[in-house]
């Protein structure tokens, strides 16, 4: 029988593999045991006494939705509201300044979709909502949605629930608290009229979305877990999704800047697709495992 209480290097690569198969995510042999601390509560939670039976058991899909709570219990989900502020500045202001202006000279609807890609717990979503609702009196009469998507359903779930507590509001002022928030006992949620632009999916970001036409795309903080060959078929299938001349606003360490092909970059955190006759993404970069 297989040690329960840390992985061999064998099992590792096993899991390893199933992780990169399923996820994009490559996870370095350092973190061995975050993740067999990780595995073992999944065996606890079926009473299994080893890796392998649960490795086998969860490969030949003979736990009924475990391939998803596994996800859940290896991605890292990590978030919070106004992360990064300087984005959310940039959103508010230049962007929806020239947005605006676009629709004035009648070169864009009167509409605007935002996409955050693997949004996790949906503080992401809601900063940019509370953006657009901060913004209301230049976007009457628009119509707004914001899509946020992760692979983890967990996550997903209490991004819909829009239930907040603790660390995750740090960067969140007062006065903001008290618009965009009501007190739920000893948390707080999101507004629903702050809470109507939004919409979440389950989505896994090596596959096309489905739907394209995004003024913009917040990916951030999750292709730093990505190898090349991830990155490169998810920034693939993101400038695929983007409207041209829409915006992709990265993670400071995503490390994506090579992969973008004919993408204008603005700065350290922003490109811009071509408004017209730029290449498509996905299809303009061939090849490839994943794809
Ligand atoms: C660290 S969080 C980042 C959340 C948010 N974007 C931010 O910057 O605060 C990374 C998220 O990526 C998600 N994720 C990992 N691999 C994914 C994949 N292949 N497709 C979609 N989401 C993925 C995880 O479930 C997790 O919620």
């Amino acid at each position: 029988m297989w040690d329960i209480k840390t992985l061999t290097p064998e099992q590792f690569a096993l899991f390893e593999r199933l992780i990169y198969r399923t996820t994009g995510i490559r996870m370095q042999p350092g973190k061995i045991t975050l993740l067999s601390n990780r595995i073992r509560r999944r065996l606890r939670h079926h009473g299994l006494e080893s890796f392998e039976e649960y490795y086998t058991l969860l490969t030949a899909g003979s736990l009924q939705g475990e391939l998803e709570e596994f996800i859940d219990a290896v991605t890292t989900n990590e978030t919070f509201f106004f992360r990064t502020e300087g984005h959310f500045e940039w959103f508010a202001g230049e962007f929806l300044s020239e947005l605006a202006a676009r629709v004035v000279a009648r070169e864009h609807p009167r509409s605007l979709k935002v996409w955050s890609a693997a949004c996790s717990s949906g503080e992401e979503v809601y900063t940019l909502a509370i953006c657009l609702a901060e913004a209301r009196g230049m976007l009457a009469g628009w119509q707004l949605r914001i899509l946020g998507t992760d692979i983890s359903a967990s996550s997903l779930a209490a991004a819909r629930t829009a239930r907040y507590e603790g660390r995750t509001l740090e960067h969140v002022s007062p006065e903001r608290l008290a618009k965009h928030f009501q007190q739920a006992g000893d948390g707080w949620t999101v507004r629903p009229s702050v809470k109507k632009p939004c919409e979440f999916r389950t989505h896994n970001l090596l596959k096309p979305l489905g739907e394209t036409g995004f003024d913009v795309i917040f990916v951030r903080n999750v292709m730093i877990y990505f190898d090349r060959e991830s990155k490169r078929v998810a920034v693939g299938h993101l400038i695929d999704a983007l409207a041209p001349g829409g915006y992709l606003v990265v993670g400071p360490a995503d490390g994506i800047y090579d992969l973008l092909g004919d993408m204008e970059r603005r700065s350290s955190f922003l490109y811009r697709k071509p408004l017209a006759g730029g290449r498509s993404g996905a299809s303009a970069i061939s090849g490839g495992r994943h794809g």
